[in-house]
């Protein structure tokens, strides 16, 4: 009975300790001894997602229950080739990790029951594969003492490297070392990825003291986003952060890890809500060029240092710190180390941030090295919960929800759902959305494309589903006038208030619409997530599934093919919180050969006109026309991290200059370009961010990377070749309590140039945020810049 006691001990060690992930309400020893069947409604509802986009695809197997492959789930059985059999299945043409299915046309979600299921070798993910265990009571794949492999599991396929990393997702799972002897080294994940891809409300249990084990580790370079509600207790390391552009780090909780995080060699991070209880070191950024660390809202208790940093090495702000709510208690005795000299103990409350890096001050035009000094600071009220921390939500999994609460799309009477990418779902979909909301049931799309031809209203009271990112899709003549934008999914009505959650989607368009505006949202709640989106992406073109992939009908010329004109639009009534969030234009076919690939160009990013409370956490957005993210007119807005490349076919020896081929169509929020001379192919690109006429606005981990320059996609160093870079990277005009901390570039000629709000050729009035002002150290070659707080526009 060794496993049972472990399964109560690691209930109480969680209950006890670790706040967020979704518990067993009743880990009753009857329910763990017989195992019964879990009343979690997905592992028991009809599965009957399809794959529309290869031969015979209506007869693809999306769910896969590891124990229908032969895995036993007893704790002592091996498990691992009936759980690699789970994930390699393809069909009778072949397995899944050939890469024939392409990287879109082979999903899965492969699901643990609850159960230890024992592995003596390394399991390995596939793309577009998520590995997920019942959260009522999260199973534990478990090395056994004689585990053989570096990793237990690598959680992608590795025929990909990190950089186009992909479609993988594990979460509600337990990764478990606990019986492997401490002084050997293993790592529980290996998560060398870029974004669209999910790990969530996993725990990393390895044996306290065991220091050769690692929690998850990088190989390759990546682009990642965000990972979330997570939890580790024991082992060397929970996290090795190595050569990533990016990341967000939410809601992490270490218990008895020697050193909780090991940042290395990457230029953007934001931790928040980390949690380090009876750790030696909180977070290690000492091994070299981390760019710039926003360590907000964290705690630590029994914890010998909270941050151990490097020297900033002269001629470089590589290495930036902004510190800001952060609460450690008597029995920390350093909260940040520089070497051997602790630089700050005690806590940096709400109200101040301690600072080290490039300050402009809400009355200095030039930039002043801090180096460790306080400065106050504030939070708009709309964004943060009593005690003064940004408000964070734990993903919705509709646990409590009874099966006989949920709908499949594809299963209602009378209302034919095909999810084919050929059938016309929308109106079936929309009878079906209103009965749910009425009835404030959960509604499940197996996975599919569910093509969308007319603005699909989601009511309040909405719970939406999807599976390995379901997509929805927008096709047809509603779409299609430029000047007429229109809503492909639209969060209720102005006015509306109350629950629309969407979890696990892809929003893509199915054919060029140069007025299709993927989601809009009008909907407020009453509480921070109401309005919801999680772990739901933006792609146009680059797949399979659209007109625009594949097909010669963008050709070559990006610069004309108008596919989209939003990703999403917040406008003044909404107020929602995203999390894990890419949006992205392609830049690359993910399913061909590479041949025949086209570029799509689309307006705009995310236009934010939101005012009553707008979170963002890890969110990418990439290669529109005219500006990533634009923040318009709004109010109490959050980003916790945005990382942004622009359109890689812009810049020098590009001739179709921003704003075309939009002018025509332009809206008021719409940059004009008019600060930037006609010809000016560096100037003229889309900015990462507009902010204009807003107030409260807190930005943290701005991460903006331009690698190519022009039609001929020519990778450059802005530090060599002055004619390469993005001319400027953010534009702010007009605004009121806005604060930016940690604002980092490659590539970009001028961070931040500010306008007035007399409009005009504004750019000429206000202040420039200069590259060779904030120089970085070069980060694989290319040049940065990076600045710790832009508070000009603070007052
Ligand atoms: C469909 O899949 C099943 C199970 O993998 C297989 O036995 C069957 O031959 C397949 N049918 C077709 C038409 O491929
Ligand atoms: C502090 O953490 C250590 C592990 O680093 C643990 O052994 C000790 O019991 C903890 N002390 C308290 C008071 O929790
Ligand atoms: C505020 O949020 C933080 C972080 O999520 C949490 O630890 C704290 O308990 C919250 N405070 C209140 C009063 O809910
Ligand atoms: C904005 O939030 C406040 C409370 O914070 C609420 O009273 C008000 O109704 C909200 N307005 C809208 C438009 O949702
Ligand atoms: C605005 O100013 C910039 C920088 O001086 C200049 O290049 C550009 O031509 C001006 N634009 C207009 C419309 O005057």
């Amino acid at each position: 009975m060794h496993s049972l006691r472990f399964l109560l001990a690691l209930s109480s060690l969680l209950s006890g300790v670790i706040g967020g992930p979704v518990l067993p309400t009743e880990p009753g020893i009857e329910k763990q001894l017989h195992q019964a069947a879990s009343q979690f409604w997905y592992e028991n509802i009809n599965h009957n997602g399809i794959s529309p986009t290869i031969p015979n695809g209506k007869n693809w197997t999306v769910f896969r229950n590891v124990k229908d492959y032969g895995a036993k789930g007893d704790g002592v059985t091996d498990d691992a080739a009936a759980i690699q059999k789970a994930i390699s299945t393809g069909d009778s043409t072949g397995t899944r990790d050939t890469g024939k299915f392409g990287s879109t046309g082979q999903p899965a979600m492969v699901y643990f029951p609850s159960g230890t299921y024992l592995v003596k070798s390394t399991i390995k993910s596939a793309v577009g594969t998520v590995l997920m265990g019942d959260p009522t009571n999260r199973p534990v794949i478990k090395a056994s003492a004689d585990f053989k492999g570096t990793y237990l599991l690598i959680g992608r396929g590795t025929q990909y490297t990190g950089l186009v990393g992909f479609f993988y997702g594990v979460k509600h799972l337990v990764l478990d070392s606990t019986a492997f002897p401490g002084n050997k080294a293993i790592t529980l994940l290996e998560w060398s990825v870029s974004q669209n891809n999910l790990l969530s409300n996993v725990m990393f249990n390895m044996p306290v003291g065991g220091t050769a084990h690692s929690g998850i580790g990088t190989q390759e370079t990546g682009s990642p986003l965000i990972i979330n509600d997570l939890q580790f207790v024991g082992g060397g390391v929970g996290v090795v952060l190595a050569t990533s552009t990016q990341y967000h780090l939410k809601s992490l909780h270490f218990k008895n890890v020697d050193t909780g995080i090991r940042l290395t060699s990457i230029l953007q991070v934001t931790g928040q809500g980390l949690r380090f209880e009876g750790c030696g070191t909180g977070v290690d950024a000492t091994s070299g060029r981390a760019g710039l660390f926003n360590f907000i809202d964290s705690t630590a208790t029994n914890t010998s240092t909270l941050l151990k940093a490097a020297a900033l090495s002269s001629g470089s702000v590589t290495g930036s710190l902004v510190l800001e709510n952060l609460i450690v208690d008597s029995s920390v005795p350093s909260t940040v180390k520089v070497g051997t000299t602790t630089v700050l103990t005690g806590s940096v409350e709400p109200g101040a941030a301690w600072i080290r890096g490039n300050v402009y001050s809400p009355d200095s035009t030039t930039p002043k090295l801090s180096n460790g000094q306080q400065i106050t600071t504030s939070r708009p009220k709309a964004l943060v919960n009593i005690t003064g921390f940004y408000h964070t939500v734990t993903p919705p999994t509709y646990a409590e929800y009874d099966l006989a609460q949920i709908v499949n799309v594809k299963d209602v009477t009378g209302y034919p759902v095909a999810g084919d990418g050929v059938a016309d779902d929308t109106a079936s979909l929309q009878a079906i959305l209103t009965a749910a909301a009425a009835k404030n049931q959960v509604v499940y799309f197996p996975y599919g494309i569910y093509l969308i031809s007319d603005t699909l209203l989601v009511p309040p009271g909405s719970r939406l589903v999807g599976e390995a990112w379901t997509q929805l899709s927008a096709t047809g003549n509603k779409f299609m006038d430029a000047k007429k934008p229109t809503a492909m999914v639209k969060i209720g009505n102005p006015g509306d208030i109350g629950i629309a959650q969407m979890s696990d989607f892809i929003f893509t368009v199915a054919d060029i619409l140069p007025g299709a505006v993927m989601v809009e949202v009008n909907m407020a709640g009453t509480t921070p997530g109401d309005v919801g989106f999680f772990n739901c992406h933006f792609r146009i073109g680059g797949a399979r599934g659209s007109k625009l992939s594949g097909s010669a009908k963008c050709g070559n010329t990006p610069q004309t093919c108008m596919a989209a004109r939003l990703s999403a639009h917040l406008t003044s009534t909404s107020s929602s919180y995203w999390e894990n969030m890419w949006s992205w234009t392609a830049d690359h076919d993910l399913d061909g050969s590479g041949s025949g690939v086209t570029y799509p160009g689309s307006a705009g990013g995310f236009l934010v006109e939101a005012q009553n409370g707008t979170w963002m956490l890890g969110i990418g957005i990439e290669h529109n026309v005219l500006y990533q993210l634009n923040i318009h007119q709004a109010k109490n807005v959050f980003v916790g991290l945005q990382q942004s490349e622009a359109a890689y076919w812009q810049g020098t020896g590009n001739t179709l200059l921003a704003p075309a081929p939009w002018k025509d169509s332009s809206l008021p929020s719409d940059p004009d370009f008019s600060w930037c001379a006609a010809s000016d192919a560096q100037c003229r690109m889309g900015l990462y961010q507009l902010v204009t006429k807003s107030s409260d606005i807190n930005m943290y981990s701005s991460g903006f990377w331009n690698f190519v320059s022009g039609p001929s996609r020519t990778m450059c160093s802005i530090a060599t070749d002055k004619k390469c870079g993005q001319g400027i990277a953010a534009l702010y005009e007009g605004n009121s309590r806005m604060s930016v901390y940690g604002f980092s570039t490659i590539n970009a000629e001028n961070l931040i140039v500010e306008g007035s709000s007399s409009g005009g050729n504004s750019s000429t009035k206000g202040v420039t945020v200069s590259r060779t002002a904030n120089l970085g150290s070069p980060h694989d070659g290319f040049g940065t810049a990076q600045v710790a707080a832009y508070l000009r526009q603070a007052k």
